[in-house]
């Protein structure tokens, strides 16, 4: 007699265990609604307008130069060629990198950066494949900006890919915003939350040794604070990611 199939899901015609799903998505494990925005047009609506600003304060500015400098990503230290994602007309680097190539929305603002050798225009959230070559960089940087990004853990393991190993990945950020265009989830969450929620990006995408925080501005001073976030990709000699913790430590950039 036929035995009737169980609805086990799809299964494998050979050996009878189910066919692995879709891998799941770790979006996923954040509350429903994080990533939504206020304002859901399309991106290159919005940074159609020239910005021709910064968007933290000189304090914060010179802060993010030295926290480059001190990680060894400027053109005083090995890193060689830089992405910076999500760019400007400023990139706040005290020494260009020895090639710096720029990502952004806004094609005059890209164009208008004179520390950078190459731009390109592309919408990260429409598209987060990176259109590089694997292990094309020894560095990226990301500032003031992955607030604003929909998939981030998507685009973090597009950004592992094209560092190469042992390369610094460095996410800053401060408490301003574009208020309808960042995640809803980044408005709900503290400061030193927001620390936390992108070290835990960097967990999830993979590919990355163990995610480094700090306060870089002095605690409690008026002004912009900046924090960073960052690791290195892993499968490099053992450089690491220099001093730092998972908590909001002050490395030696205030000034
Ligand atoms: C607050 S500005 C920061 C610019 C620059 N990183 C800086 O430090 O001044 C946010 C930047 O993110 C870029 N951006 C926003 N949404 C983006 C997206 N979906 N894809 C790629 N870049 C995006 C914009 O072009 C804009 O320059």
């Amino acid at each position: 007699m036929a035995t009737p199939a169980r609805d086990n899901g799809p299964m494998d015609a050979v050996d009878g265990r189910p066919e692995p799903g879709p891998e799941p998505d770790p979006h996923d494990d954040f509350p429903i609604g994080f990533f939504t925005r206020v304002d859901e047009s399309p991106d290159e609506v919005f940074y159609e307008p020239d910005r021709f600003v910064t968007h933290i304060d000189d304090r914060a500015v010179q802060t993010v130069g030295r926290l480059y400098r001190q990680l060894g990503i400027d053109g005083e230290g090995s890193a060689g060629a830089v992405l910076d994602l999500m760019s400007s007309w400023v990139s706040h680097f005290l020494t260009p990198p020895s090639e710096l190539v720029v990502l952004g929305m806004n094609e005059r603002e890209l164009r208008a950066n004179r520390q950078a050798r190459a731009y390109v225009v592309q919408d990260l959230n429409a598209d987060p494949r990176l259109p590089f070559p694997d292990d094309r960089f020894g560095a990226a940087t990301c500032c003031v900006s992955i607030d604003y990004l929909v998939r981030p853990i998507d685009v973090l393991r597009e950004v592992a890919r094209v560092v190469r190993p042992g390369g610094l990945v460095v996410c800053t950020f401060s408490n301003r915003c574009f208020p309808t265009k960042v995640i809803r989830g980044w408005l709900a969450i503290t400061e030193e939350q927001r620390c936390h929620t992108v070290g835990r990006y960097f967990r999830l995408a993979g590919g990355y040794d163990e995610p480094m925080a700090a306060l870089c501005t002095p605690a409690g001073t008026p002004g912009d604070p900046l924090y960073a976030v960052w690791a290195a990709v892993s499968g490099g000699a053992g450089e690491g990611s220099g001093e730092g913790s998972d908590g909001v430590g002050a490395p030696d950039t205030a000034g």
